[in-house]
Formats: structure tokens, sequence, C-alpha cells
């Protein structure tokens, strides 16, 4: 079979916003993937946007994050080939159902006026608890998909890292430059239903999407050709957690965490390995050690992330041969988190080359 005769370029990854996202870069990383291949995992999938090339390519893709909210992204649109939220589905979401209501107050209670008002915190958790009461777990996670999706549209720069969002709504400037500022989420939801609905699609492999801390996922997996690997970038931008904690909220409904500081970041953090200098050589090694088997690796990294490049070359030297890409971020924007001036990195990885000169 020809090549181009199993993928499915037709189908169009719905455009993330998300510290890190791959999105821009996927053509060129595209360039570095080997076409042989059966099996491949996103280990850090974030947006899903590397795992859905994966599944377009028409690889058997298995993806995995840690943070529960983009494990929904990757149970909708990686995991699952056929289920599509309605809009039937949707009408009765965004009803005013009275089921069980009194179990969801968490997001009115904590979070009315730090990032909206008080009404979408309520409309929020009736949405939330109507998701419950859908008969599908795939329907269930797109539909948690387009409320975080809707909610990183509703407020300046797409996280919550920041306590701007309900000035910025107020102020018409702001306003006319991003109109869903203030706009109601129901309706925001509305519009993008279509964008994840036609993304859906069948690449006829049985794909599956994970939500563990890689450390522990790794080890478990067998008969992977290729591991993508696209860790936080340690001293640059890591704190996934606090840059996207309400959305991790939203989706786990937390009921025995603390809520703190202004921005009512969860307290337990949930715990990563590669968000701390002092603890992400560790893990690295940790995580090569347990991908040994894994002929194929491709490893996007920042010329500001710890370690450095030269650094993290001699230790992937141990493991396997070493090709290093590299481009330039032009248009980057300023703010916490930017890339802006730096270099993207890509690492990519292969068996060391053993020539084998036994007698016959
Ligand atoms: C640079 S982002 C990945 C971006 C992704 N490639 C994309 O295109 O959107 C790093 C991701 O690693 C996840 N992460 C951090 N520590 C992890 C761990 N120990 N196991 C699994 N995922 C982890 C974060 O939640 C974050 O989504």
């Amino acid at each position: 079979m020809l090549f181009d005769d199993k993928t499915f370029f037709q189908y169009k990854f719905p455009e993330p916003q998300y510290l890190g996202a791959k999105f821009i870069w996927l053509s060129w990383i595209n360039k570095f993937i080997p076409k042989d291949i059966e099996v491949a995992l996103d280990a850090f999938s974030g947006s899903q946007s590397v795992a859905y090339l994966f599944k377009q390519l028409g690889f058997t893709t298995l993806t995995n994050d840690f943070l529960n909210f983009n494990h929904q992204i990757g149970l909708s649109l990686i995991e699952n080939s056929n289920t599509l939220l309605s809009n039937e589905d949707y009408n009765f979401l965004i009803s005013n159902n009275q089921y069980e209501l009194e179990k969801y107050k968490l997001i009115k209670q904590n979070f009315s006026n730090v990032f909206f008002n008080e009404e979408q915190a309520d409309f929020l958790d009736k949405l939330r608890a109507n998701i419950e009461l859908l008969d599908n777990n795939y329907k269930k996670a797109i539909a948690i998909t387009l409320v975080n999706r809707s909610l990183t549209r509703k407020v300046t720069m797409g996280h919550f890292a920041h306590t701007q969002a309900i000035n910025y709504a107020n102020d018409p400037e702001r306003v006319k430059r991003n109109p869903n500022l203030a706009r109601h989420l129901k309706d925001i939801i509305k519009d993008i239903l279509p964008l994840y609905n036609q993304s859906i699609f069948d690449n006829g492999k049985d794909n599956k999407s994970y939500n563990e801390n890689i450390l522990d996922l790794l080890p478990k997996l067998n008969r992977l050709d290729l591991v993508y690997f696209d860790p936080p970038y340690c001293d640059s931008h890591a704190d996934y957690q606090s840059f996207y904690h309400l959305l991790e909220t939203y989706t786990e409904y937390w009921k025995e965490k603390k809520f703190i500081n202004s921005i009512k970041r969860y307290e337990p953090k949930k715990y990563s390995g590669f968000d701390k200098k002092q603890e992400v050589i560790e893990s690295l090694n940790q995580l090569f050690s347990s991908a040994t088997e894994i002929p194929n690796w491709i490893i996007s990294w920042n010329d500001r992330s710890y370690p450095n490049v030269k650094e993290l070359e001699t230790i992937l030297k141990q493991y396997k041969d070493v090709q290093i890409e590299s481009q330039a971020y032009l248009n980057g924007r300023g703010g916490k988190g930017s890339v802006a001036g730096s270099k993207e990195i890509l690492f990519i990885c292969k068996n060391h080359l053993s020539i084998n000169l036994g007698s016959k």
C-alpha cells in the first residue's frame, strides 16, 4: 500500500491554545518521523496535537498526560473513533436540569468573581452536573473538552495564572480585540462544537489515551516503535498546574483539595518529576532507561530549558545515536511562559549502529 493511501490529513485538529503546544511545528516535526511505524506513543501529550498527527499518519496511537483535562482531549480525539456530541446533547447540557444539583456547587463556591461572574460560575456547575448524566464516556469527554477550551478562550492569554479576566471582560477596548472575553460560555461552546465533531475520525487502529505519570506508565508498555517526549520546559514555563489549574479542577471536580492564592489554585499538586530543576535530571534518566527497547525517540526541547542542549545531548548519547535540529521562534508573544526569541529544538534518536562482524 502506498504511504498516502493510509493517511488522514483531510481531518483538521481544532487549534489549541496551550503553553508549549507543538501545533505550529507539526509539519517540521513530521519531516523527522519515520514512516514505517506501527505503534507510536505521545508521552507528554498536552493539547494532543502530536498524538493527532500520529493518528493522521495511520499509526496505532497511544497518548498520555498526567493532567486529566488533557486526557479528556485524548479520549475525545485520539481514542474515540466515531462518537460525536449532537445538538440534542448540547441542548441537554445547557438545560436547567435539577438532578442532584446540590452536589455541584464547587465552582460557584470557590470561583465566583475570580475569573467569571457568579452567573457563569453557577452555569459551569449545572453543566458539570449534566455532563455526568450523559450515557457515553466519549460524549462526556467531548463535553468536558469543549467547556475547558471555551474557558481558555474567555481569559486573556488563555491561562489562569492571572486574575485580570473579569476586568478585561468589562474593558471595551479589550473586548473589541477579543469578543470572547464578554461572551457567554454557552455561546462559545456552541461555536466550537462542530470543529471538534468534524475532527473525530477512525484510522482503523486501536488507539488509547492514558492519564498517568509517564514514569509509572512507560515500564508497563511494550512493542512501541516510536516515542515522542515533549516534557515541560524546565526553568522556562514548566508549572502547568498553576497555569491550567481551573481546567483540572473542573475536570476532576476536586472536593478534597484546598484552593489557595488569588487564582485559587488547588493544593496539593500532582507529582510530575519534570517541573523542578532539582528533580529533572534524575527523572530524564529514569525515563530514558525505561525506553531503551523503543527504537525511535523524538524529543522536543527549548534552548532556554534546563538541562541545556549540550547537556541533554550528552545524556541522550548514552542511550542512542542523536541528531539535533532547530528552528527559531520569530513571532512569539511576551508575557509569562513566552518563548519569544528562543529556539525550538528536536533531538532525533535512533539505536546505535551495530556492525555485526560475526562469522557465518
Ligand atoms: C510541553 S507540554 C506538551 C505539549 C504537547 N506536545 C502539545 O503539543 O500540546 C508538557 C506536558 O507534560 C505534562 N506532564 C508533566 N509532567 C508529566 C509526567 N510526569 N507525566 C506525564 N505528563 C506530564 C504536562 O501536563 C504538559 O501537558
